[in-house]
């Protein structure tokens, strides 16, 4: 299978490496949006628009499916990409939220969804979990972490700051939703500020998860997945991020 892999920028490379990882796919053409990231602050309409815009550059590439890696993007611009696609858009809310049902998580444990105000504001995730019957959820706002990772801060004091600025009144929750795709780059500060507790619900598992599932995909073990990057602005930039989150260059 030849994938395309969609973000608002170099976010989704966080999905890239469970991709690679699985084994499941020949090829992976990835676009991010560089130029225009942030997506998680902006209103609905510009997110179906640059989302629309981005799907235009994917017509140049035989890809069987996309995912659109973005939980941004996900929430608000599916629908509409789906409408204009001769291939299936998978974005990466359902999986995260069948994530959650595949693991041992009671409907009245404590659940937290963290994303970007735009994420948040869609009410996505709460309402898909709510359908299924979890009835602790506590859904927060943490953009200030998408430049942070940006900046390469994965730890650290600043960091420690931001998480007790977000989460002193929460108290630790069972799970976890790292509801965007910059979140699993600081995965393990956000268990450290739990104590190791809560078990993490990460878009790029949960996608490969939920793609093995409904196309029975089978390991390809002799083969590198291989990697093309492009972006809308500062494509070496991405490229050099791409080198050095997965060590894999193209
Ligand atoms: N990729 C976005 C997401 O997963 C985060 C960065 C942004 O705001 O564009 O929601």
């Amino acid at each position: 299978m030849k994938i395309g892999v969609f973000d608002s920028g170099a976010g989704g490379l966080s999905v890239v490496k469970s991709l690679i990882k699985s084994k499941f796919f020949n090829e992976i053409i990835y676009y991010g949006d560089t130029a225009r990231v942030p997506y998680g602050i902006k209103d609905k309409n510009t997110i179906i628009r640059y989302s629309l815009e981005a799907l235009e550059f994917f017509n140049n590439f035989d890809i069987d499916l996309l995912i659109t890696a973005c939980n941004t993007v996900s929430a608000y611009a599916l629908e509409e990409m789906n409408k204009q696609s001769k291939y299936p858009i998978f974005g990466v809310i359902d999986s995260g939220v069948m994530a959650v049902e595949n693991r041992n998580i009671s409907k009245d444990d404590p659940i937290l969804i963290i994303a970007t105000r735009a994420t948040i504001n869609s009410n996505r995730y709460q309402n898909a979990l709510s359908n299924l019957g979890y009835s602790n959820i506590t859904a927060i706002q943490t953009g200030l972490f998408v430049p942070m990772v940006e900046e390469g801060i994965f730890d650290g004091e600043i960091l420690n700051a931001t998480m007790r600025h977000y989460f002193s009144s929460i108290a630790t929750p069972k799970a976890m939703i790292l509801g965007c795709t910059h979140f699993p780059l600081i995965s393990n500060s956000l268990q450290n500020y739990f104590d190791k507790k809560p078990i993490l619900i990460h878009s790029g598992e949960a996608i490969v998860e939920y793609l093995k599932q409904r196309y029975e995909l089978n390991r390809i073990e002799n083969q590198d997945t291989k990697l093309k990057i492009f972006a809308s602005d500062n494509v070496g930039g991405l490229r050099k991020i791409a080198d050095k989150w997965l060590g894999y260059t193209q």
